[in-house]
């Protein structure tokens, strides 16, 4: 077959071919066949060496066209598989009923909220305020106040991010109190009535992260203060709390604690409910899970707060409510509910 056959032959082939694509894969197949490097143009082009000088300028230039419009009809075919392919999705998407609310994926609330709010209607029942504070707040309200001076080293375990204002994201909801006791301390006084208040907020402190640490956390600090107001008042209320979230009596263990704002103080643990209490990487294999740090409130505190020590006591609580998320849904590892990681925070969805 003469160069000139050839020319014509595989011409009549690609277009033959390129007619019959239906899938942008099967063009890319054609383009090696006929433009990769042993492709039949490229062949053609090596196949020019054999020929005369006259011969090879002539079919030389006749390849090179074929070469070229074989090049632009592949991609001018590639341009209408792709809007074909479009129209077959816009023509799909428009099948979509949007009066179909099942179609539709519903949000959720974040885990952390729910228990939030389940902790908040548990503690109204029960005759408490629930109260908001801000995240940024000043160091008389983070430390001073509860008892911390300056350079006291319970400051150290919560450091944080500080303004150049001076102030500072809070560590602990545990900052809120004195402004409680401000706001409730008359009608304490003058009324009679007692103080009870919650005030779930998000917290902050320099950590190292692990499953069981963030650097951004959520508490539910809860404070009652009225006459004759003892340890056992607290247990009750702590007991009943949490056995209304897990909707079962659950193990609590108090260990003695120290924190300068409560004295005594106390750890509040609870059985691990991820491992049971064998030891998980949750509990750092301990079987036991700090929840809940309170204690009766010290005299000093009180006193910050415009009320008498001498005539009024009380208790003050620090919920782990990022903490009681994770055992309450079985989440093991604490990241994954900053992360906006869908997956993990989907499971919420009902
Ligand atoms: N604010 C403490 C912390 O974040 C927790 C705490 C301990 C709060 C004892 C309390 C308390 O109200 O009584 O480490």
């Amino acid at each position: 077959m003469t160069m000139e056959e050839q020319l014509k032959e595989l011409k009549l082939k690609l277009e033959k071919e390129l007619s019959e694509i239906k899938e942008s894969a099967e063009l890319e197949n054609l383009r090696v066949a006929y433009l990769g490097k042993k492709g039949s143009v490229t062949e053609l082009l090596k196949g020019l060496k054999d020929l005369t000088n006259d011969e090879r300028k002539v079919f030389g230039q006749q390849v090179n066209i074929l070469k070229n419009e074989a090049s632009k009809k592949i991609d001018e075919y590639k341009e209408i598989l792709f809007r074909k392919a479009m129209d077959a999705q816009i023509e799909a998407a428009s099948e979509i009923d949007m009066s179909v609310p099942k179609m539709l994926k519903r949000g959720s609330y974040h885990p952390i909220t729910l228990v939030q709010r389940e902790c908040e209607e548990i503690f109204k029942s029960m005759g408490f305020n629930v109260e908001d504070y801000s995240e940024i707040v000043n160091e008389y309200e983070c430390f001073e106040s509860l008892n911390i001076p300056k350079h006291h080293p319970a400051r150290d375990m919560q450091d944080t991010y500080y303004l150049e204002n001076g102030q500072l994201l809070k560590t602990q909801t545990s900052a809120a109190q004195n402004a409680i006791y401000r706001k409730y301390k008359d009608a304490l006084i003058n009324e009679g009535k007692p103080i009870k208040a919650i005030f779930p907020g998000r917290c902050f402190r320099n950590e190292a992260t692990d499953a069981c640490h963030e650097n951004t956390f959520f508490q539910m600090e809860g404070v009652m203060v009225d006459k004759n107001i003892n340890i056992s008042n607290l247990i009750f209320f702590m007991k009943t709390m949490l056995s209304e979230v897990f909707k079962r009596d659950i193990k609590v263990r108090l260990r003695p604690g120290f924190f300068p704002f409560v004295e005594p103080g106390f750890e509040l643990d609870i059985n691990c409910l991820i491992c049971g209490g064998s030891g998980c990487p949750s509990c750092k294999h301990s079987g036991w899970l700090e929840l809940c740090p309170c204690g009766m409130i010290h005299p000093e505190v009180l006193k910050a707060g415009g009320i008498d020590p001498e005539e009024y006591t009380g208790f003050a609580f620090g919920l782990g409510l990022t903490r009681l998320a994770m055992m309450r849904f079985g989440v093991k590892d604490i990241r994954d509910l900053n992360s906006g990681n869908l997956k993990a925070l989907d499971q919420f969805t009902d």
